[in-house]
């Protein structure tokens, strides 16, 4: 059943297109966002003054990633914040907040949780769940599933790229209700989304190169993740994929924050992955970010960069450099992630752990 992988966490892997693809089908009629359920009107879409997105682990990770785009789509202001959190302070909620409860199982206890309070308050909630008729979204007022298929594997992939797609398009759904974004752009932002698919195809073709990546550092003590803008939650992805997968010791940083402390940690031979924003996008970020490999590079860190094919300006920087294809940068993370996926999986393969059923964890967290 692992269609001729060496673990099913690959398969999946692999099926990211064809996830994306489903997660974006039918959603998009009429020059419309769709969502699967509605129980709020127009009206109370154009009156959300606030967003929250709450969520766990890897789908928190896919909210950290969606409010650069639906802030600037939408002009609204997201926090993004771990459901055990949010659940337990005294979040400013009422009926014109917006709460985004992301859960691929759609029955995480802290996510439900956090769902019953927003709704205590008031707040309108809106779930974007894999798992049909699941309790997350049962409970909420409106839904939007990923329809990425089942995800068998513990740790999250084509899921969570499915998070990222579908985050997006609620973004784009408030962008239309508020009329932050005329119909043709939404169209348009739209049609970027549906050539994700192909992209990811495209990065897949690393895979090789980075499972054999994975073999020459599988014996590191640590490795570290740097990313900045939409980079950054990649970053974390990444080192969260490594932590649960090979065991490891993996930290992913904002780029923008080495010198505040973690470039303490740099030390020879320490393998440091760098996310990198394309150069033709936001050139600010991207000379940031050669300026922080060239900083670590220099006290012996060795460098993994992640960048668009063709940037050359990364090479001399570069100990290996992993090409993805170039996409907009709101949508890079749908390609960046998936490199840090195969070399998490490939580290814990050569480490001799079991990929798809890591120790200590299980696939739906229903006990907080
Ligand atoms: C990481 C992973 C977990 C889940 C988290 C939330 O690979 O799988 O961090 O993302 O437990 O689960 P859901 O999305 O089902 O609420």
């Amino acid at each position: 059943e692992k269609g001729g992988h060496d673990y099913f966490m690959l398969k999946e892997i692999e099926e990211q297109p064809e996830a994306l693809a489903n997660t974006l089908r039918g959603h998009f009629d009429g020059g419309r966002v769709i969502l699967d359920e509605q129980r709020l009107s127009d009206q109370d879409l154009r009156d959300v003054d606030k967003v929250f997105v709450v969520a766990c682990g890897s789908a928190y990770h896919s909210g950290l990633v969606a409010k650069y785009a639906i802030e600037h789509w939408t002009r609204l202001p997201v926090e993004v914040e771990l459901a055990s959190e949010f659940r337990y302070r005294d979040p400013v909620l009422d009926r014109d907040t917006l709460v985004v409860a992301v859960s691929q199982s759609g029955e995480t206890a802290d996510t439900l949780e956090a769902v019953r309070h927003a709704r205590e308050q008031k707040a309108r909630v809106l779930a974007v769940c894999n798992t049909n008729g699941a309790q997350i979204p049962r409970e909420s007022d409106a839904v939007l599933y990923t329809h990425a298929g089942p995800e068998i594997g513990v740790a999250s992939t084509k899921a969570f790229l499915a998070q990222i797609a579908a985050n997006y398009l609620v973004g784009l759904a408030l962008a239309q209700a508020r009329g932050t974004k005329y119909p043709d752009e939404v169209a348009r932002e739209f049609a970027e989304l549906e050539a994700m698919p192909a992209a990811v195809r495209k990065v897949l073709s690393t895979v090789d190169q980075v499972r054999s990546l994975g073999q020459r550092i599988a014996e590191s003590k640590a490795v570290l993740f740097l990313g900045r803008h939409v980079g950054f939650p990649v970053a974390l992805e990444g080192a969260l994929k490594l932590k649960e997968l090979a065991y490891m010791h993996a930290e992913g940083f904002a780029a923008g924050e080495l010198k505040h402390g973690p470039i303490a940690l740099i030390e020879d031979g320490l393998p440091v992955i760098v996310v990198m924003p394309s150069p033709k996008g936001r050139a600010v970020l991207h000379a940031k970010l050669l300026s922080n490999i060239s900083e670590i590079q220099a006290r012996g860190a060795r460098t993994i960069v992640i960048a668009e094919e063709g940037d050359e300006t990364v090479r001399p920087f570069a100990d290996e450099l992993v090409e993805t294809p170039a996409v907009p940068t709101l949508l890079q993370p749908l390609v960046s992630t998936v490199p840090l996926q195969v070399l998490a999986a490939e580290i814990a393969r050569s480490r001799g752990y079991d990929v798809d059923k890591p120790r200590n964890l299980a696939k739906s967290v229903t006990v907080e």
